[in-house]
């Protein structure tokens, strides 16, 4: 078999720890340089011979440098350069040539063929240690990107896969349909609107609007006066989308959508009907939950009932189980009704077995967004392997603080609906990308145990600039409000903050009316307003914690600097809803709490 180099390959080690800086050589002197001047802390090294397929060799190791001896015996060394330079996998991979004499010539003929630095015999290992350090740094960015357009191919390709799959539930549904005694026309236009959301889910982008429409098609057709959707996260089940026609039309009652707003969890466990569901993977059809048969292996949670003064009692529940057998979420519904809007006494066999493919397509929907998830977090870890002066968790805590913000903002603004939901994940996702310019930032000065200098300071300011830069060019709603984000998360209220009124490459804007260019922040509602609920969670954060060039504050500290920088550094309404949210926000503080 021929041994093929596929130009998308993926990486077969993980490049992420620590650079792999591949020697092609079959000089002693050569081997001994490189193991001298790069200890293990600084990079791996791997020798391999230089002969006719060192090229396919060195590709399988996907090193972040390659270091070519071009002197001594094998194939021509400058030609492997230029293979190098050519190849689709390694024309981003810093090549470095070697040979034994410091020749001005030969210099020369490899920085032609495309070496990207030159080594001799007689080069200083402390100097070759720190040559190849720096190329190594970029190789590695390298490697994360091909290990992202890797992760997100297969992402589509699942994604793919599960759209197969739903048109075998689309199948079934049909099956159903004739199999099943038709005894009205309602109940046929409803089948026909579950048809329609099948292939919805291949063409709409909208996770939130999809969740309520099966919610709503699930609740008409099988006639039941409340439903919700539970999402699973690890050992807690999340109170996600919720509809209930009692609660909704009863005027002065915590109504249904903004009693979700509270980030309803239950554990998984056996102390409420969803927890058991979700633990157990088995559904179940209750007539009264305030009536369980005493050998019940679950009991039923009232809290609910109690917060909403809703009375419930018939209960349908059905696991969301994926094609790996992974329970998900929980669909329930609740309170059977005839079609004139009695209660029934229960829910029947017919309406389970037609919930459970409203359960496969909220299933799909489910794993497709957690998938997308899965693809942002390995990209965070990726850049977080490279930055280590914080952790992992900085990112989480802002972006769930700036959520709980947002929630609340939207809330005092009147009605919200899907594009709420919407904006509010592209708010998420983009809190969590905030700081990733900071891959652009010497690590040495991020790591600096102690006060910046104008100078590094200076330095450190780019990293919006350098985020930015990741987003430009993209085209997706994501893209823009990461960009947003990334660009403004240092902008102040009164226009002290940073860049101001620029261009991703730092230059500065003219004023449209003036056409002088604007100097200083960007002020007030000029701020994009996504960059400002970030900010104000971003600094309650940095100050809330260590870092490693401060302690943590303690809490009466922080909260009186944000109180005092209203109208200064942040949105003053935002510093309103911050101190209405406050008890949220802490326990947000406390669910990723950093490693001490
Ligand atoms: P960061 O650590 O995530 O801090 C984010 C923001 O929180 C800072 O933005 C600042 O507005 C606020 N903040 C953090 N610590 C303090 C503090 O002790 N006092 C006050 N009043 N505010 C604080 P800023 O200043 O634009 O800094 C951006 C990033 O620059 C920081 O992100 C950090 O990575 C780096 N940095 C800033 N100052 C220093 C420093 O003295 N030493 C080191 N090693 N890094 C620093
Ligand atoms: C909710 O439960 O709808 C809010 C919490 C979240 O953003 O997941
Ligand atoms: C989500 O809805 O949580 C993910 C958003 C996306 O698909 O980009
Ligand atoms: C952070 O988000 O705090 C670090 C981000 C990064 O290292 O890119
Ligand atoms: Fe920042
Ligand atoms: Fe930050």
């Amino acid at each position: 078999m021929q041994d093929q180099v596929n130009p998308k390959q993926v990486p077969t080690q993980h490049p992420l720890d620590k650079p792999l800086v591949v020697l092609i050589t079959n000089e002693v002197w050569a081997m001994d340089l490189l193991r001298t001047a790069l200890s293990s802390d600084v990079a791996q090294l791997e020798i391999i011979p230089r002969d006719a397929n060192c090229i396919e060799r060195a590709i399988r190791l996907a090193p972040s440098v390659v270091a070519v001896e071009i002197s001594g015996a094998g194939p021509q060394g400058f030609d492997l350069l230029r293979a190098f330079a050519h190849n689709e996998t390694t024309k981003e991979i810093p090549c470095v040539a070697m040979a034994a004499l410091p020749d001005p010539l030969i210099r020369a003929a490899a920085f032609a063929a495309s070496a990207e630095d030159f080594i001799s015999r007689l080069s200083e290992p402390e100097e070759v240690r720190s040559r190849i350090g720096t190329l190594a740094k970029l190789g590695m960015a390298h490697c994360r990107e091909r290990m992202a357009e890797a992760e997100i191919a297969a992402l589509q390709k699942r994604l793919n896969d599960r759209a197969h799959s739903l048109t075998d539930s689309e199948r079934k549904v049909m099956r159903l349909e004739k199999s099943l005694v038709v005894d009205s026309d309602t109940y046929r236009k409803s089948v026909r609107g579950l048809l329609e959301i099948g292939n919805e889910l291949n063409e709409v982008q909208d996770i939130h609007l999809l969740m309520e429409k099966i919610l709503s098609q699930a609740r008409k057709l099988i006639g039941a006066d409340a439903g919700t959707i539970f999402i699973r996260e690890n050992k807690l089940l999340r109170f996600k989308y919720a509809q209930n026609d009692t609660l909704s039309k009863r005027p002065g009652v915590v109504d249904a959508s903004r009693f979700r707003f509270s980030s309803q969890v239950l554990p998984v466990n056996d102390r409420s009907i969803a927890g058991w569901v979700s633990e157990s993977g088995e559904s179940v059809n209750i007539a009264d939950a305030y009536a369980l048969d005493p050998g019940s292996p679950f009991q039923f949670d009232a809290t609910f009932d109690q917060l909403t003064g809703y009375r419930t009692q018939s209960v349908l529940a059905l696991p969301l189980r994926s094609s790996n057998g992974r329970t998900v979420g929980v669909l329930q519904l609740l309170n059977a009704m005839d079609s004139d809007d009695r209660k029934r006494i229960r829910f029947t066999d017919s309406d389970k077995e037609l919930l459970s493919h409203f359960a496969s397509i909220a299933t799909a929907a489910i794993e497709r967004t957690q998938l997308t998830e899965s693809v942002i977090t390995k990209v965070l870890l990726m850049t977080e392997t490279w930055d280590p002066s914080e952790t992992p968790h900085h990112t989480e805590r802002v972006s769930g603080i700036a959520t709980v913000l947002f929630e609340e903002w939207a809330s005092r603004r009147g009605p919200v609906g899907p594009a709420f939901e919407r904006d509010r994940d592209r708010l998420r996702i983009a809190a969590r990308f905030h700081d990733i310019g900071k891959i652009g930032v010497d690590n040495l000065i991020l790591k600096k145990p102690s006060k910046l200098d104008a100078a590094e300071f200076e330095n450190v300011k780019r990293h919006v600039l350098y985020g930015a830069r990741i987003f430009v060019g993209q085209s997706t709603e994501f893209d823009e409000s990461s960009l947003e984000v990334a660009l403004n998360h240092h902008e102040r209220w009164d226009g002290s903050g940073y860049p101001g009124y620029v261009d991703i490459d730092g230059n500065l804007l003219l004023d449209p009316i003036t056409n002088q260019p604007r100097l200083g922040g960007k002020k007030g509602e000029d701020i994009p307003l996504f960059a400002r609920f970030v900010s104000i969670a971003d600094v309650f954060d940095a100050l809330s914690n260590k870092r490693c060039y401060k302690e943590a504050w303690a809490e009466r500290k922080v909260l009186d600097t944000i109180r005092g920088e209203s109208g200064k550094h942040f949105d003053p309404e935002l510093v309103d809803i911050f101190f209405s949210k406050l008890s949220l926000i802490r326990d947000i503080h406390k669910l990723h709490p950093d490693a001490s």
